[in-house]
């Protein structure tokens, strides 16, 4: 595998030297697209909130900022962007409002009905089916949770047509596609939204 298609790849699974440099640059680097994601979320105050998919742990950190009486659960498959998030989510781990578990989407090992929240930024493109691993977090989400997923690419724009092309397992999905497996899964009150100038797409569902 050439360097170049080794170094993006790492954004699927981050793992060893690459993964580490990979995982470096993504809480920055995702930072703009997430904080455009949070401006959709409903009035709330959850008890509990799940990031999934966390990779850094940064937005993980925003939920506990954004929420202060949330317990805030972060989860993702790679054991390096686990380590990555507790140690961003240090203080609060230590606080006893985090936790950073190491799982994976299509068989959440987590308490069912448990969420009033669930947030997925940049990650879905790698979920092994959509549907599938949708009807996961619906188990773990309370009746009338939130989920909100949060993507940079709308499905159609050509850069992240071209990464699917080098990253093996990533598909770019439309509002539409998400929206179509949200209900499927059984969410209900789905909506999408489409950042006015980039290919930034942001969709809610409630379960
Ligand atoms: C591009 S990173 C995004 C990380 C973070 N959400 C952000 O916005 O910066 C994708 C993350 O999703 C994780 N991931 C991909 N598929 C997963 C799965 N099936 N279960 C859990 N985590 C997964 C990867 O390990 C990686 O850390």
């Amino acid at each position: 595998m050439g360097l170049f298609k080794n170094y993006v790849s790492q954004t699927r699974k981050p793992e060893g030297f690459l993964g580490k440099m990979m995982l470096g640059g993504m809480n920055s680097g995702h930072a703009k697209l997430a904080d455009w994601g949070f401006t959709h979320l409903p009035a709330m105050t959850p008890e509990s909130a799940a990031d999934l998919g966390c990779g850094g742990g940064r937005n993980a950190g925003e939920l506990l900022n954004k929420y202060p009486k949330a317990h805030v659960t972060a989860v993702d498959y790679s054991e390096l962007s686990v380590r990555k998030a507790k140690d961003y989510n240090k203080a609060m781990i230590e606080a006893g409002r985090c936790e950073v578990l190491q799982g994976d989407v299509s068989d959440l090992q987590l308490p069912k009905e448990t969420f009033d929240l669930a947030t997925a930024f940049e990650t879905i493109y790698f979920w092994p089916g959509l549907e599938k691993c949708f009807s996961q977090v619906a188990k773990v989400l309370k009746p009338g949770g939130y989920f909100m997923i949060c993507n940079e690419s709308d499905g159609t724009d050509p850069t992240s047509l071209k990464f699917e092309k080098i990253i093996d397992g990533m598909r770019n999905y439309t509002a539409e596609e998400i929206e179509a497996a949200l209900r499927a899964a059984g969410f209900s009150e789905v909506t999408n939204d489409h950042h006015p100038s980039k290919p930034w797409i942001t969709v809610l569902a409630r379960k």
